[in-house]
């Protein structure tokens, strides 16, 4: 069985939690391979809501073992917390879920300097991070003398290690604050991270091996990015992105599931563009009809609460990272949230410096330079949460998926209709949105 994944096309919050909970249905394995607790994956089932960082969105599945792989950057109290309150839901995450050894650990020192980091670099160039210790965790396992990785909690070397480091650490976040960071006490974090890597001890194993054992068994497996493509560190909006490879190149490395493997990768976007912190948005909607799309959208950051900046459909920057991430079909989110809308528009080309390009720029100064060109489309003006399949659906609302289908360059797979597990159609395989049109006029 070939590897399917479920990548985010946009800025994030595309609800990739929502997809894979519904993909999850007779996989063996969910895996989560890349971020941290800077994720918020939201799955509603009827009138339970699950708010997802660290665990994989398979976790509610009974049936499914969820691994978090090598490229995942774990902070303990945070996961433990989120297993915690999942456990008086019936979930029993220490049978469901096993934690990569490999994974580096997100130490207090990492959110400190993170605070930190925010702190000093102000207005518009400021990244606003989740301020979770994501982008200095994975400069240390780049830089690799001061990082810890999980299975480093539980050997006899921990106390020394984390000495060491917090020494050196101490230097610099004395230097880089003026003398004013918060100590760091080595013996209390000793003391603290010893026992969360006792309380972790049952889930640390090595996935790598776990995957590639099921990858010769034949097992059915599933992959959870998290962020979006456009946040990916290497071929996102540099340095406006978070700290890993959110896109589809990730997933390779951060499970280590071998590349060629991976067959089927769905795109999830939402009908709009969405964005948080801070960074380019060439669409963005700094008027009301931002401000219909956020209330309408419930565009609040799940990890953060901060509102998301929201703007027009970019189908210059998802062409772009359709083609990067590989993706195979696509799945359109939030088609309800445009349901009031008299007309909607999709930016399809840019203007930079007086020029139109229909390539997605990779330098973040002329980014900042293009102007959107739109293409307007008529508004549906119904209320969609209903829907439960074409048929359901008004014909300009299929019209509308079907330009970013073709836009895009892949088909649709499914629409949302809503955020409950329930609000999805799927567009069944020998269906194209275009026959399906022309049945219709
Ligand atoms: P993720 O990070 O990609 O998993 O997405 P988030 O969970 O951060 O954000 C998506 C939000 O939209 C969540 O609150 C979902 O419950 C909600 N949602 C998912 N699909 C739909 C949809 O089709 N329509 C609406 N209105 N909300 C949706
Ligand atoms: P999910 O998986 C949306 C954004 C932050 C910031 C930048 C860097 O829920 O889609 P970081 O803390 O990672 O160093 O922040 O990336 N960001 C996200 N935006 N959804 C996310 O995850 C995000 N994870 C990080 O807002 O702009
Ligand atoms: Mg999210």
């Amino acid at each position: 069985m070939p590897g399917q994944c479920v990548i985010g096309l946009q800025w994030g919050d595309e609800a990739k939690g929502k997809l894979v909970d519904i993909l999850t249905e007779g996989k063996d394995l969910v895996v989560r391979y890349q971020g941290g607790a800077n994720a918020g994956h939201t799955v509603v089932i009827g009138d339970e809501v699950y708010k997802l960082h660290h665990i994989p969105s398979g976790i509610i599945n009974s049936g499914v073992l969820n691994l978090i792989t090598p490229g995942v950057v774990i902070n303990p109290p945070t996961i433990l917390e989120e297993i915690e309150s999942l456990l008086p839901r019936g979930i029993d995450v220490f049978k469901r879920m096993k934690l990569s050894q490999r994974a580096h650990v997100v130490m207090p020192w990492h959110t400190l300097e993170d605070r930190m980091w925010n702190q000093l670099v102000s207005g518009e160039d400021n990244i606003g991070t989740t301020l979770r210790g994501i982008g200095p965790c994975y400069a240390d396992k780049v830089g690799r003398s001061f990082a810890i990785r999980l299975g480093d909690l539980i050997q006899p070397s921990f106390p020394d290690r984390v000495r060491e480091i917090v020494r050196v650490k101490t230097k610099i976040l004395a230097a880089a604050s003026g003398g004013e960071a918060e100590t760091l006490d080595a013996e209390k974090i000793i003391t603290e991270y010893t026992d969360y890597g006792e309380r972790l001890r049952p889930m640390i194993d090595d996935t790598t091996r776990i995957l590639l054992d099921a990858v010769d068994a034949d097992k059915n497996i599933l992959f959870e990015g998290a962020q979006g493509s456009l946040l990916d560190i290497d071929h996102g909006t540099f340095p406006f992105v978070t700290s890993s490879n959110a896109s589809g190149t990730g997933i390779s490395t951060g499970s280590g599931v071998p590349g060629n493997w991976i067959k089927t990768i769905i795109g999830v976007c939402k009908t709009y563009a969405t964005r948080v912190g801070g960074g380019p948005f060439p669409t963005e909607l700094n008027n009301e009809t931002g401000q219909h799309i956020r209330d309408l959208g419930n565009e609040y950051g799940t990890t953060t609460g901060r509102p998301r900046r929201c703007g027009w459909f970019d189908a210059v920057a998802v062409r772009y990272t359709a083609r990067l991430s590989g993706i195979t079909s696509f799945t359109l989110t939030m088609l309800d949230v445009l349901c009031e809308l008299d007309e909607i528009e999709v930016c399809v080309a840019y203007d930079l410096d007086g020029k139109e390009i229909d390539y997605f720029p990779g330098n973040i100064d002329e980014l900042k330079r293009v102007k959107p060109i739109y293409k307007k489309f008529p508004g549906w003006k119904q209320d969609v949460t209903g829907a439960r399949s074409l048929d359901d659906l008004p014909t300009a609302a299929i019209e509308y998926a079907h330009e970013l289908e073709k836009l895009i360059g892949r088909p649709i797979e499914f629409i949302s209709v809503g955020p409950d597990r329930a609000q999805t159609i799927h567009v069944e395989e020998g269906t194209t949105l275009k026959d399906y049109l022309k049945g219709r006029s």
